[in-house]
């Protein structure tokens, strides 16, 4: 059984999603006895933003760009993760009321039409992903987004993850939260130990 453990943080040690994501990893590693883990770090690995020279090569063409050639084997390398992986466990800051513009890089080389889904005929979308896999979302904010909050407009972090894995056909979603991490010492204190007790009662 395979885990990919995605991280998009760029606070570094004062990342919170960082510590969530080692915390359910290590969950999943009681669960899942000899669970292989296979780590990317978004912000050590940064994929660059597509642009026409990705899509000229992915199209059939040639490049002699080494750097080119080795974001596209990057792109390449996340995909085969996706694909490989039974769990995906994704650490999401909310970053300017979206996820970090390197965990969208990352999203763009997996949501890849003829790879990871495809419309059908009758205008649906089909998954091209093997069945079954789970995701779990370790999500951090500095204020709070809930349906009552007068900001529930900007959340587009979590509902847009949920949305775009769910078109890829990755439906079995678990969202961890840490809610109002800018709201002074103490708040920040109680939301990650909250998370955490979220995360010690992770099943199989
Ligand atoms: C560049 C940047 C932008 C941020 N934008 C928002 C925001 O739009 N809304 C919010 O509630 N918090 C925002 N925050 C606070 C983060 O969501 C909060 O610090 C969270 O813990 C980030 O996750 P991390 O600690 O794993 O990086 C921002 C933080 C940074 C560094």
């Amino acid at each position: 059984m395979k885990l990919l453990h995605v991280d998009s943080s760029i606070l570094g040690a004062y990342s919170v999603t960082r510590v969530l994501t080692a915390a359910i990893v290590e969950q999943e590693k009681k669960l899942h006895p000899g669970l292989e883990i296979v780590t990317r770090d978004l912000i050590e690995d940064t994929l660059y933003h597509l642009a026409p020279r990705h899509l000229a090569v992915l199209q059939g063409g040639t490049t002699t760009n080494e750097n080119l050639i080795a974001d596209l084997a990057l792109g390449a390398a996340v995909l085969d993760e996706v694909i490989a992986a039974d769990i995906i466990v994704i650490g999401a800051p909310m970053y300017n009321f979206g996820i970090p513009s390197q965990l969208k890089a990352w999203i763009d080389r997996i949501v890849v039409a003829g790879k990871t889904f495809r419309y059908t005929d009758t205008g649906t979308v089909e998954s091209l992903l093997p069945k079954g896999k789970k995701v779990i979302i370790a999500s951090s904010t500095g204020g709070a987004y809930g349906p009552q909050s007068p900001a529930a407009l900007l959340e587009h972090q979590v509902s847009y993850l949920k949305g775009t894995l769910a078109f890829i056909g990755l439906t079995d979603v678990t969202v961890i939260g840490a809610e109002g991490i800018a709201l002074g010492p103490e708040a920040r204190e109680a939301a990650l130990k909250a998370a955490l007790a979220e995360v010690a009662k992770l099943a199989a």
